[in-house]
């Protein structure tokens, strides 16, 4: 049948490439003023002879046309789906998100260094309360009220009695109350000064180490410092003990290292002497034993400390110990 219906019906539809425009058509068509359907309501106005012949053309042209349009909206779904297939195209070949982990705190990761060298040569780790007597942090160290010593720290009082330690020293007589030589131990911990500045904060961390038994030398002392000076900064650092005075040690020594910011020859960070001081130690005092209920005359031993920020300024050149608390994610993500 070559209607003129169906042609330009054919023409139009050949033009549709979106959903709403096949809709229209439809409407325009076989919709319920459509051009088609017009005419099939015209059908009654003719002869019944006429409306058979008419009729059935029709009816023919309507399935044609609704069949089109059926196909052609398959025809737009699959073209919508294989083009979103195309867009939403996965490269599984792209690298994944980038996560960051957290990671070990410089002043921490020292510390682990530091325990490790000392695990090796058979020191345990011992612990003491941050919260301490007066008696330990200082009385039983050799350290009476009213001591002149007790200017070199200034010290946060709790109450008269107690104090934030300002040293990991107490913990040295905690342990010698609890326990007989031959002892091997190293503490590390928080302690407290009333101080703050680009190499000072209020909070800090030693790590103390003592060694007691019968016959203990100065010579061992000597040993065990140089043997972890040298695993904490490298075969070749130059040792150098100094003579120097603590109320808890007798003889006293602070030790020094070449300075590892200049190499020894002299900067601002080692004020030009090119040595860094690093610890503090000395021959337990016969007075501390005395403290620690040990018998006369029968023991001897060594004690040192150090502190951890400083130590882990000086591993990584950082010149202001007050990064280590302020947080800053970029400081914090170059270790
Ligand atoms: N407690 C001392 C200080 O804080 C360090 C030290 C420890 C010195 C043990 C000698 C022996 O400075």
């Amino acid at each position: 049948m070559d209607d003129p219906l169906k042609q330009s019906f054919l023409k139009e539809i050949d033009n549709i490439v979106s959903f709403q425009d096949l809709i229209n058509l439809k409407a325009k068509y076989v919709g319920k003023k459509g051009l088609l359907t017009e005419k099939i309501k015209n059908l009654g106005r003719l002869s019944s002879e006429e409306r058979k012949i008419q009729g059935k053309a029709l009816n023919e042209l309507k399935n044609f046309i609704e069949e089109k349009i059926k196909n052609k909206e398959i025809e737009l779904k699959q073209k919508e789906i294989s083009e979103s297939l195309k867009k939403e195209i996965i490269d599984i070949t792209l690298p994944g998100k980038d996560y960051y982990f957290g990671g070990c705190h410089p002043v921490n990761k020292t510390l682990y260094e530091i325990i490790d060298i000392f695990r090796e040569i058979g020191f345990t780790v011992e612990e003491g309360p941050e919260v301490e007597l007066d008696y330990y942090n200082f009385e039983a160290l050799n350290i009476p009220k009213n001591h002149p010593a007790r200017d070199m720290q200034d010290t946060f009082y709790v109450s008269e009695d107690i104090v934030l330690r300002t040293h990991t020293s107490p913990v040295q007589v905690r342990v010698m109350e609890k326990k007989k030589p031959p002892l091997r131990f190293i503490s590390p911990g928080k302690v407290y000064r009333c101080d703050s500045d680009i190499t000072h904060t209020p909070m800090f961390h030693q790590v103390e180490g003592l060694m007691v038994d019968e016959n203990i030398a100065f010579s061992h002392l000597k040993g065990v410092l140089v043997f972890f000076l040298q695993r904490l900064f490298g075969e070749n650092i130059p040792v150098r003990f100094r003579p120097s005075f603590f109320p808890f040690t007798e003889p006293s020594t602070e030790i020094d290292i070449g300075c590892i910011i200049c190499g020894a020859k002299g900067c601002r960070v080692c004020k030009g002497t090119g040595w860094l001081e690093v610890l503090g130690a000395g021959m337990v005092h016969p007075n501390v034993f005395k403290f620690a209920g040990y018998p006369e005359g029968k023991f001897t031993g060594f004690a040192f400390g150090m502190g951890v920020e400083r130590l882990t300024m000086l591993k990584y050149g950082i010149d202001d110990i007050r990064l280590f608390f302020e947080n800053d994610i970029r400081f914090l993500r170059q270790f």
